[in-house]
């Protein structure tokens, strides 16, 4: 077994201490930094986890211990931690959206086109085994050949969500297509390749905050014709869900969390009703009702994360990568400017 790599994460907020819990189960990996600009959430994390706590993120990454950083900071802080680490030599996972604005998610692309390491946008939600059996699903052959994606995400927005930066667009560069909606946007692509043109909007009549939309509605096209369908809300006051449904000439399957499940179907013909499959995942409900989901989010990052380091060793990046972080973000940009301007736009 090699050294495991070193890790600094920076943020050890929400979702930084659920990565560091995952990092500490990640056994090709070793928490050695961890930084917040409030000290006593990184002394809790590393208290916890493992690694040195600290307030100072540019100290952090220049670390001779340190060969992985994962930024999980409000967006508006992902660009420069994010740049100063691959100029550093480092390789980082980065927290999704990518950067608030799309000037920002590029400078940090062209920083990761111009080193020897590698940058990853944190989409774990491709990495629940829903979304991995869907794609298996699909390269198999068994829907046919992909013609369209309807695909959901919505929580209930307000307080149960709320960091307040989360509704602030000057900290996000958006509202619930930036931040729920950017996983689907995603797993979009992930289904059903790149996208062309959009139209789209966005409506603001429950929260009304300023620049953060709480509903967004996108058609996109590819430049085969192909159609997909997006909703990002954050009005589901049934709580966090998400689900992709991709149709196939021969088929469809539909991939859903909460619960774990995928529903899929073949049809011999096209116009012949087809027969229902269910996979359940049992192990995961059963797992998940045990130990919440944050167990169930852990198993994501743990995913993910070696996934990422695989392609370290191999010398070879993994998707999604920077650019795909930086293209769904085009995608949400696309669909504000759609709806400002009330007109088909291009991606
Ligand atoms: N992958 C997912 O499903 C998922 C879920 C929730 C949030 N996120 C993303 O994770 C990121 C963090 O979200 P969160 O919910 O943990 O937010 P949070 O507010 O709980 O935590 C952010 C932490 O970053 C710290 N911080 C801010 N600027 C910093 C800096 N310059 N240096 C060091 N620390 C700094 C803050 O003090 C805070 O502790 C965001 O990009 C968010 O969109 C991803």
């Amino acid at each position: 077994m090699t050294t495991p790599l070193g890790v600094a994460l920076i943020g050890a907020g929400g979702i930084g201490d659920v990565r560091a819990e995952a990092v500490s189960q990640t056994p090709e990996i070793k928490l050695v930094s961890v930084v917040d600009l409030d000290k006593a959430r990184a002394e809790n994390v590393a208290s916890r986890f493992g690694g040195e706590a600290s307030t100072d993120s540019m100290a952090a990454v220049q670390r001779a211990d340190v060969q992985i950083v994962i930024v999980s900071t409000p967006p508006n802080h992902h660009a420069d931690i994010t740049v100063a680490a691959l100029e550093a030599g480092k390789h980082v996972i980065c927290e999704k959206p990518l950067a608030h604005t799309l000037a920002e998610a590029e400078r940090m692309c062209a920083a990761a086109d111009k080193s020897s390491v590698f940058l990853k946008t944190g989409f774990n939600h491709r990495y629940f085994p829903a979304m991995q059996y869907a794609r298996k699903l699909i390269d198999s052959g068994k829907i046919g050949e992909v013609v369209t994606v309807q695909a959901y995400a919505g929580h209930p927005g307000g307080k149960e969500f709320g960091h307040d930066w989360i509704h602030d667009g000057t900290v996000t560069g958006g509202g619930s297509l930036v931040d729920n909606g950017i996983h689907i946007l995603d797993l979009t692509r992930f289904f059903f390749g790149d996208v062309d043109t959009a139209m789209g909007y966005r409506a603001n009549l429950v929260w009304k905050f300023e620049d953060a939309e709480d509903n967004g509605f996108a058609l996109f096209k590819s430049t085969d014709g192909k159609i997909a369908q997006v909703h990002a809300s954050w009005t589901q006051w049934r709580g966090y869900k998400f689900w992709v449904e991709t149709f196939g000439t021969r088929g469809y399957v539909r991939a859903s969390y909460p619960p774990m499940l995928v529903e899929w179907g073949e049809t011999p013909e096209p116009g012949i009703r087809s027969r229902k499959h269910y996979e359940f995942f049992p192990s995961f409900q059963v797992q998940e009702r045990l130990k919440g989901w944050r167990w169930t989010i852990i198993q994501s990052f743990i995913h993910e994360v070696s996934d990422f380091v695989a392609g370290i060793h191999a010398g070879k990046q993994v998707a999604p990568t920077g650019r795909d972080g930086l293209r769904t973000m085009q995608m949400a940009h696309a669909i504000y400017r759609s709806s400002s301007e009330g007109v088909e736009v291009k991606v």
